[in-house]
Order: structure tokens, then C-alpha cells, then sequence
């Protein structure tokens, strides 16, 4: 018999700051996107918040467009700046997931400076996939002008390129290719292996899900992870 008290369910449950770890394409956005909807924070994706800086045609999205293109990493300065920015609006008061971020130690530990304003400490999940889904996931991603996910293999929409919920015209992203997908891995293994090893040995409130089933069964996982986490960190 379990010693105990039952998980509260997610109505009642403040997540505070959740990051999403893990490779490209393991459906960090993905899940991102449905966990917002369901607590009710917001989803803070640096790689969102660095295409709309390139769409925008900012200097920082002129930097940013150049490294992106080849999957190098955007300065730890200009990213650590960019979220700083994002961190003053105010639906970030009761937490909000970070899809992306941080990528470096040296993000990490920044972001360990910013988090001593939230009363909640932060809650990591790595999402875990095998590589050769992984090219396959990127290689077959479309999105919606509104940042609507899908893929042609594995999410497909109703019709070909278009979207199910406004009828836009779905595009690929310009690093979805296999080459900058094999040095996005590189930057992946190189950098942010390290960061996620950070979090599996500092603080205690860290999980690892197998992103590689049914985007509703990782939900459901990384749910789960949540609210235990949240209510008995040394159980996880
Ligand atoms: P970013 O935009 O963050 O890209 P990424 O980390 O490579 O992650 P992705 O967006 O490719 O994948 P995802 O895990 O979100 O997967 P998704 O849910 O879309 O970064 C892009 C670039 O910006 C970087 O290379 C860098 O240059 C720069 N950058 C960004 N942040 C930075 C930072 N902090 N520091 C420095 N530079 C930074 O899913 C992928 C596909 O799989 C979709 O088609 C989806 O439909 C499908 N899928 C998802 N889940 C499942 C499932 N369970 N089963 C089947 N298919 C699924």
C-alpha cells in the first residue's frame, strides 16, 4: 500500500517554472503547447521568440538567422537578454514552460539567478527519442504561420498543407533539413547534453520520459511527472 497522500489533480496544481529538455524534434514544442493550455501559463520557446525576432528583421534577428541556418547556437548574452525581456510581462507571474531554453550551462546558470524571484523552485523534463526518429520527426515537420505543429508522417492534417484549425498554408521550417539537422545534433551532444546532466544532479526535481509513443501518452507522462515532482520531489 502506498505511503502516500494521492497526486491532487492538475485543477488545482500551480506547475511554477517547467523546463522541456531534450534533441531537436523530440517534441518539446509539441507537448509544450498542450501543457500551457492545460495550467494555464505560458509556453516561452527561444527558438519561437528568435524566428519572430528574424521575421521582424531585428538586429538580433539578423544575427540569429545566419547561425540558425547552419543549427549553431544564438550567444548565450543575446538569448539570456531575449528571455530577460519576456520574463517582465506579466502571464509569466505564476510560472510558464520553457521549450528550448536553457541550451548552455551558461543559460542555466543565469537562469538559476532569475528563478530566486519565483517562491517554486524549477521542475526539468527530458524528453528522450531515438536519433533515427528524431531526422524523421524534423525532416517531415510543417507548421502553421500561428505555430501550429504537424508532420507528414507521423501528424499529418486533414489535407496536404493546410491547416486543420484555420486553413493557412503550412510551411517547413528553413533548418528542417538533414544536413542542419545533423549539426543541430552536433550543438545538441556538444552543449546541452551538459545542461541536462545539470539538472539530473542539482535540485532534485527532475524527470526523463520516453517521447518516443503517442504524443497523448507523453502528456500524460510528463503530467504525472508534474504534479509528483511538485508534491514529493524525492519520490520521482
Ligand atoms: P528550436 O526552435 O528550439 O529547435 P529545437 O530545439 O531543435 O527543437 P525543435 O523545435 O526542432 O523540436 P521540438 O522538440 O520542439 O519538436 P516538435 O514538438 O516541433 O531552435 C532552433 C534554433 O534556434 C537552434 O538551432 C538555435 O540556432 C536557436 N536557438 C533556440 N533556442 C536557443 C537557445 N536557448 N540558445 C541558443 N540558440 C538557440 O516536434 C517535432 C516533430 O515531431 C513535429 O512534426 C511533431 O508533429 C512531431 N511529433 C512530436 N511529438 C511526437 C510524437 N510523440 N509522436 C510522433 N510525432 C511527434
Amino acid at each position: 500500500m502506498s505511503m502516500h497522500k494521492p497526486l491532487p489533480d492538475a485543477n488545482d496544481f500551480l506547475p511554477g517554472p517547467v523546463l522541456l529538455l531534450g534533441a531537436p524534434g523530440v517534441g518539446k514544442g509539441t507537448q509544450a503547447k498542450l501543457l500551457m493550455e492545460e495550467f494555464g501559463i505560458p509556453q516561452i520557446s527561444t527558438g519561437d521568440l528568435l524566428r519572430e525576432n528574424r521575421k521582424n528583421r531585428t538586429s538580433l534577428g539578423m544575427i540569429a538567422d545566419e547561425l540558425m541556418s547552419k543549427g549553431q547556437l544564438v550567444p548565450d548574452d543575446l538569448v539570456n537578454d531575449m528571455v530577460a525581456e519576456r520574463f517582465k510581462d506579466p502571464d509569466t507571474e505564476h510560472g510558464y514552460i520553457l521549450d528550448g531554453y536553457p541550451r548552455t550551462i551558461g543559460q542555466a546558470q543565469w537562469l538559476d539567478t532569475q528563478l530566486v524571484a519565483y517562491m517554486l523552485p524549477v521542475v526539468a523534463v527530458n524528453i528522450v527519442v531515438p536519433q533515427q526518429v528524431l531526422l524523421e520527426r524534423i525532416t517531415g515537420r510543417r507548421i502553421s504561420p500561428a505555430g501550429r505543429i504537424y508532420n507528414i508522417y507521423t501528424n499529418r492534417p486533414k489535407q496536404d498543407g493546410i491547416c486543420d484549425v484555420d486553413g493557412s498554408t503550412l510551411e517547413q521550417r528553413k533548418d528542417d533539413t538533414e544536413e542542419v539537422f545533423y549539426e543541430r545534433m552536433k550543438a545538441f551532444d556538444a552543449k546541452t547534453a551538459a545542461v541536462i546532466e545539470y539538472y539530473r544532479t542539482h535540485g532534485g526535481r527532475f524527470a526523463e520520459v520516453n517521447g518516443d509513443q503517442p504524443v497523448e501518452t507523453v502528456t500524460g507522462e510528463i503530467r504525472a511527472a508534474l504534479l509528483k515532482l511538485r508534491h514529493h520531489p524525492d519520490q520521482a
